[in-house]
């Protein structure tokens, strides 16, 4: 068995352990990232792509931006699309910021090129086995190459996603779980199709939900809210196409043209917390501690939250001895985790059909939808969490 040591060991390289890696060498903070995948796996697994302005400054600032300036798409609003009439929300002329359209994985790409450019340990196929002595001790241990290797480190980063092995790790009583499950999920695609629209479309129809999104003037990425365990064979390219005109249809004529669909699946609907987020040295970060449900797009911009609190708290502890910002970890974090949980589940309820929903409960929708895009205040609030809550500290980057 081999063994290392480094200051953090981060167990995941998504998102969160890639943004949290990347901050900490900027402040002179040395980890080694371990991922069980490879990096083609990393590179091209398709999730979300819509970053908030406060995630975009961060990603710029710390001088990973170069790509996502020049490729990114920026959006200052979005449309709500109810009883075949649209309705723009205005983010610049509302709270005067706007979101990027750019794909997750493209995100991952850059922060493994920087990582690799400045030399630093990443370990692809390296798969954790076991985290232990957070207390005092921390250890990693991993396969790699068909051997043991172990980790000694001050502190465990575990941002292993929901299905990882840190959060386990946890003792049993010592994590409370707040969940909640939705009767739904997503049937998402890729089409080598340009967007039927400049911006994002979230639609609510009475057959249910749909989303138009995009990830390049070529690329359209579209949604249609589905039942929970549907099957991908039940869907030929035809009927999603189908579907996805009858629920953004307008009164006006809306065109949805089609393309050749190269990606397809199933995103299930989930909103889970795990709380604490800490125990001892060992942090959970991104959807290692909470999953949102994906309407409003907060996942990635979740992760790289928490990561910019713990960053905060790792500087503090290796440069000033200070203790206190590691201690606020989780309160820190579930702020903002909670209230965007809030922002998410009240957009998937307004914008989904739930089962056995009556005509009372269609009109309530429409009402709600009419409300908030006629309402300046409501749509302002909506506006707001859309482009990101402001955070409650400053940040370094
Ligand atoms: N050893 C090494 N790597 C592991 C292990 C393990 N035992 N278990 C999981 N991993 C890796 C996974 O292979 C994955 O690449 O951890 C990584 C976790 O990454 P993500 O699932 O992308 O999670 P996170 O970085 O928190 O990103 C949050 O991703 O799922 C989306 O919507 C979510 O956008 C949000 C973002
Ligand atoms: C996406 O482009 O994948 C996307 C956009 C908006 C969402 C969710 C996903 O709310």
């Amino acid at each position: 068995m081999t063994r290392i040591r480094t200051q953090v060991g981060i167990v995941g390289a998504g998102p969160a352990g890639l943004t949290l890696a990347h901050l900490l060498h900027l402040q002179g903070i040395e980890s080694v990232i371990l991922e069980r995948h490879s990096r083609e796996y990393v590179e091209t697994r398709v999730r979300a792509g819509v970053l908030e302005q406060g995630t975009v400054d961060i990603l710029c600032n710390s001088g990973v931006g170069e790509r996502l300036k020049r490729e990114g798409l920026q959006h200052g609003g979005v449309e709500l699309r109810f009883d075949g009439k649209g309705h723009r929300i205005d983010f610049q002329e509302l709270v005067g910021k706007s979101i990027t359209v750019y794909a997750q994985q493209e995100v991952v790409k850059d922060l493994i090129a920087a990582r690799l450019c400045y030399g630093a340990p990443l370990r692809f196929e390296a798969e954790a086995i076991r985290v232990e002595g957070y207390d005092a001790d921390p250890k990693i241990q991993y396969q790699h190459g068909g051997e043991s290797h172990e980790i000694s480190c001050d502190f465990i980063a575990g941002c292993d996603g929901f299905h990882g092995i840190c959060r386990p790790t946890f003792p049993e009583g010592q994590l409370q779980i707040h969940e909640r499950h939705y009767p739904f999920s997503w049937l998402g695609i890729l089409a080598r199709v340009p967007p039927a629209s400049h911006e994002l479309i979230y639609s609510y129809h009475e057959r249910g939900f749909a989303l138009l999104s995009m990830r390049s003037p070529e690329v359209s990425r579209l949604y249609l809210q589905c039942a929970s365990d549907e099957d991908l064979n039940n869907w030929p390219d035809d009927r999603i196409w189908e579907e996805l005109r009858t629920r953004m249809a307008t009164r006006d004529g809306f065109k949805l043209k089609d393309g050749p669909i190269f990606q397809k699946g199933i995103t299930p609907m989930r909103a889970f917390v795990a709380s604490p987020m800490q125990i001892g040295n060992l942090f959970l970060l991104g959807d290692a501690a909470h999953i949102v449900p994906p309407t409003g797009a907060k996942g990635l911009n979740l992760a790289v939250a928490d990561v910019r609190v713990l960053t905060r708290g790792l500087v503090e502890f290796y440069k000033h001895k200070k203790h206190q910002a590691l201690a606020q970890f989780t309160e820190r974090c579930l702020r903002r985790v909670w209230k965007c949980q809030r922002f998410s589940g009240w957009m998937t309820s307004m914008l989904h059909r739930f089962p056995q929903e009556d005509s009372f409960s269609h009109q309530i929708h429409l009402a709600e939808l009419d409300y908030v895009t006629g309402s300046r205040a409501a749509s302002t609030t909506l506006a707001e969490n859309y482009v990101g809550l402001p955070f409650d500290t400053p940040g370094l980057f």
